[in-house]
């Protein structure tokens, strides 16, 4: 019989919010994408009385994620939770059953990955997780996927957002205190600060990219850490003077002589790209053999930026299991470009070499507004 690919989604926060409104809402565009036809069976959250976003239908809550993970007619969970006790025990059950689970859990990963991927495989289930290290930057699929055919020699980068933007606020003249009550006040640091100032969250997903790009067993709790607390206005000033800028460095490597990894705050020469960062943005450099240093620079946490990375799993779950099932199909076709304009007509071009288009970003960050412009 001819069915839908029932989802379950667990959690409703930050992320979880976002993924549902994007599931409900762009279904279309999603199945496309897919290939088949799926139903959000139902949102488990831990108080379903809790008022939710109204753009979500109410009566799609349920205070039984256990009961939701066994539906019979849900073939792939979603975990949006968090945590390593709940999230752990609905996923292992999810993937004991043979469902495909998706996950944006880096604590989860870091700490038991290895043993739950083991369990997927023994289970023919697949669990996939873009979302576990720097949100939206795709960095898990570039080394699970593009690279998988290169031999992985090192990598590093800025992978926490809230230190980030911390050491930023640090570089314009505020104390530690002061810019940390201005992160949490911006929604970037959570009440609790200590995984992300400790450099635990780095090295939760420093362990995770470790797995993927050596192909080893690593957990966080090997990977030593230092964070930022310590770190003064003075150290930082100090620093800038001296042409450099503080960031929390995440960074390993995979030699003949064994594996390294560490997270600390390292001094980066300023006109090195991981000093351009600034804010919460996230950044990436990947050592591939053959095809050398590749860098990845974008959102790394934030709702939408991490349910975008969380949605790109969801489809290619949906994906192989329309390969796999016999699931209600939609046609994976490309929409007619009946017309392409020219796109740099309406850029300035130089004075001096009016031959030439200058380049401008804004236009390719906002090309709904650059053509709206150009039109009237
Ligand atoms: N936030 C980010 O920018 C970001 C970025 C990358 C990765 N992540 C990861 O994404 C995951 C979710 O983060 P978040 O920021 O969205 O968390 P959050 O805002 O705290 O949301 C957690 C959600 O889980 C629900 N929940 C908690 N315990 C539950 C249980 N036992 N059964 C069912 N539902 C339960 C909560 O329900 P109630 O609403 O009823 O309390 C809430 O809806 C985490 O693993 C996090 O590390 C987050």
């Amino acid at each position: 019989m001819v069915c839908t690919a029932g989802i379950a989604l667990l959690g409703c926060g930050t992320v979880g919010a976002s993924v549902a409104e994007r599931l409900l809402h762009e279904r279309d565009a999603i199945e496309r994408r897919c290939g088949v036809r799926y139903e959000l069976r139902a949102i488990a959250v831990r108080d379903a009385s809790k008022p939710r976003p109204g753009s979500i239908d109410p009566r799609l809550f349920t205070n039984d994620a256990r009961a939701l993970v066994n539906d019979p007619h849900v073939d792939l969970v979603i975990e949006c939770i968090g945590g390593t006790t709940q999230a752990a025990d609905l996923i292992e059950n999810a993937l004991e059953r043979g469902r495909s689970v998706v996950t944006a859990n880096k604590d989860l990963l870091a700490t038991q990955g290895p043993r739950l991927q083991s369990l997927a495989a023994a289970r023919g289930a697949r669990l996939r997780y873009e979302a576990a290290a720097c949100g939206a930057i795709p960095v898990v699929r570039m080394l699970d996927d593009a690279l998988a055919g290169d031999r992985i020699d090192a990598l590093a980068g800025v992978v926490n957002g809230t230190c980030n933007a911390i050491l930023s606020a640090m570089e314009n003249g505020a104390e530690f205190a002061e810019a940390l009550a201005d992160a949490q006040a911006q929604g970037y640091a959570e009440a609790d600060p200590s995984n992300d100032v400790e450099g635990i969250d780095a090295a939760h997903k420093l362990a995770v990219l470790m797995q993927l790009a050596f192909g080893l067993a690593v957990i966080s709790p090997r990977v030593r850490h230092s964070g930022i607390a310590a770190v003064t206005k003075r150290d930082v000033a100090r620093a800038q003077m001296l042409g450099y800028r503080i960031r929390l460095v995440a960074a390993a490597a995979r030699t003949p002589a064994g594996a390294f990894a560490g997270v600390a705050p390292v001094l980066v020469p300023q006109d090195h790209p991981f000093a351009a960062i600034s804010g919460p943005e996230n950044i990436v450099r990947v050592v591939a053999r053959d095809a050398g240093p590749l860098i990845m620079r974008g959102r790394g946490a934030g709702g939408p930026a991490t349910a975008s990375a969380v949605l790109g799993d969801v489809v290619s779950s949906l994906r192989a299991l329309g390969e796999r099932h016999d699931i209600a199909r939609t046609a994976r076709a490309l929409e007619p470009a009946l017309d392409v304009a020219p796109i740099f007509a309406d850029l300035p071009r130089h004075p001096e070499l009016p031959r030439y288009t200058l380049w401008d970003n804004t236009f390719l960050d906002a090309p709904v507004s650059h053509v709206n412009r150009a039109l009237s």
